[in-house]
């Protein structure tokens, strides 16, 4: 029916453009756009500032006596057209896409008390349906039910190359090879670790956009959807 909502995951290796396929979705279909990643960076954000992280090293127990004190929303940013992350009412956007969050996240993530707390929140944002999110364990733990499942994947190669464009647009000093060595090892601890591995949900249909520019991957994307909403 006309005003029939559903609940999209999209899942997948890092920099393979899930988020980019996601906030498209999202606005196509006037959907919220969820980023989980967001979510997982900003409670690394609050480890970092708390004292909970230090040489690496995360203090389990201290955060997790504290995820109740940690308040993650997300705001649409008109201005900007896009949606900003906020922890406890502050704009942390540009600060969790940094270098020291980034360092940081991936054993924050691996840490079950945080990913309950988060599952939880996750599942209650998409409680009404109507949301696009992104993540790693959005088709296989968060919404086991959810209407479209999409795997995201593009070879090592690709990925690479435009982490290595965005970096250089930056203006920053790296090369290929070590980009390339991050990103394989990137994949590696996601689909290893014990909490929540990356893995693709039995029914997720795979997208492989190794060579589909961003206005392909949407299209496709939509008649997926177009096929569940017309479903029974
Ligand atoms: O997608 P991203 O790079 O912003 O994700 C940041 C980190 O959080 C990355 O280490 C993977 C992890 N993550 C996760 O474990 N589960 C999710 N649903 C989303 C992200």
């Amino acid at each position: 029916s006309e005003n029939k909502k559903i609940v999209i995951a999209v899942d997948g290796h890092s920099s393979c453009g899930k988020s980019t396929l996601a906030k498209a979705l999202a606005s196509l279909l006037n959907y919220a756009y969820i980023d989980t990643g967001a979510m997982y960076r900003a409670v690394t954000l609050y480890a970092l500032r708390n004292g909970l992280i230090n040489n690496g090293k995360v203090d389990e127990a201290g955060l997790i006596a504290q995820l109740d004190q940690i308040k993650i929303t997300f705001r649409y940013n008109e201005a900007a057209g896009k949606s900003e992350t906020f922890l406890n009412g502050e704009n942390v956007e540009e600060e969790i896409r940094q270098l020291p969050v980034s360092r940081n996240v991936s054993p924050v993530a691996t840490i079950g008390e945080v990913r309950k707390h988060l599952v939880a929140l996750q599942q209650e944002m998409g409680k009404d349906k109507g949301i696009v999110m992104d993540g790693r364990d959005i088709g296989t733990v968060v919404f086991p039910d959810a209407e479209l499942k999409i795997y995201m994947t593009a070879s090592p190669e690709v990925r690479a190359q435009r982490r290595y464009d965005e970096l250089k647009a930056k203006g920053e000093d790296v090369s290929f090879e070590e980009i390339k060595a991050n990103v394989v090892e990137r994949d590696y601890i996601d689909e290893n670790r014990e909490e929540s591995p990356l893995r693709k949900a039995d029914d997720a249909i795979v997208l492989d956009n190794s060579h589909l520019t961003p206005d392909e991957q949407l299209e496709w994307a939509n008649e997926k959807v177009m096929e569940r909403l017309n479903r029974n």
